[in-house]
């Protein structure tokens, strides 16, 4: 299956972007994961306005702007204007998604909903047929580099159930702790969009291991 690679940049070299969004092109990706976070839902506090708008400009990749912040309904105009072509928000602190949906598409962006671990997959089932992405969070927000939970897995599968008998076919992305182990799992289950932050910029060679990582999920078996 052909699955989308986006880094996340949260753990790249900040101080040589330029550089780093170079290497990742060269690698094959087809877009950049951009973890925001605002020290309310999450405690770190990520890329400001005028970062993101200086990163845009640096690649012509599309950017997938994770919103980990409360009151996203607030805030998703800047990131609309900052650049980013998909934003994503979580469910966990949205209370009208859908309205918040038709914001964005009337803005000309795709729009992803969010959740966390321990959200159930409900939440987001009845949301399906109006986005374009759906992110299963496989560690809790916040950091890279942590452990994935492969009881997530279970909601992907039931998800992805559903978008067969459904006839949709959403991006259906995964965040945290994506490796060569746990990408081919979490592609079996139905994911086609990998955000991976540790395992390529901890990598020392990004193209071999985006290379890798695609090889690692270029003949798995659905087990959904
Ligand atoms: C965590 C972020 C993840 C993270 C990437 O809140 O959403 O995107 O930076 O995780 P790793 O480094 O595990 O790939
Ligand atoms: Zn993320």
């Amino acid at each position: 299956m052909k699955i989308r690679i986006h880094p996340s940049i949260l753990n790249a070299n900040h101080e040589d972007m330029q550089a780093e969004f170079d290497r990742i092109s060269a690698g094959g990706v087809e877009g950049v994961h951009l973890d925001i976070m605002d020290g309310r839902f999450v405690r770190p506090v990520t890329f400001d306005i005028p970062t993101i708008e200086r990163y845009v400009k640096m690649s012509p990749l599309e950017f997938d702007a994770h919103l980990m912040i409360v009151q996203p309904e607030k805030h998703v105009d800047e990131y609309v204007r900052a650049g980013a072509s998909l934003v994503n928000f979580h469910l966990e602190v949205t209370s009208d998604p859908a309205a918040l949906i038709d914001y964005l598409h009337g803005r000309g962006v795709k729009a992803g909903v969010t959740i966390n671990p321990n959200t159930p997959v409900q939440e987001m089932i009845g949301l399906a047929h109006r986005v374009e992405l759906v992110l299963f969070m496989s560690v809790y927000p916040g950091y890279g580099g942590q452990k994935f939970i492969p009881e997530v897995l279970d909601k992907v599968r039931a998800f992805k159930r559903l978008c067969v008998s459904r006839g949709l076919d959403p991006l259906i992305q995964i965040d945290g702790g994506i490796n060569l182990e746990t990408a081919p799992l979490a592609v079996a289950a139905g994911v086609n969009t990998l955000v991976a932050g540790t395992f390529i910029f901890r990598s020392g060679d990004y193209a071999a291991a985006i290379g890798a990582m695609r090889k690692a999920c270029a003949n798995v078996k659905p087990d959904y």
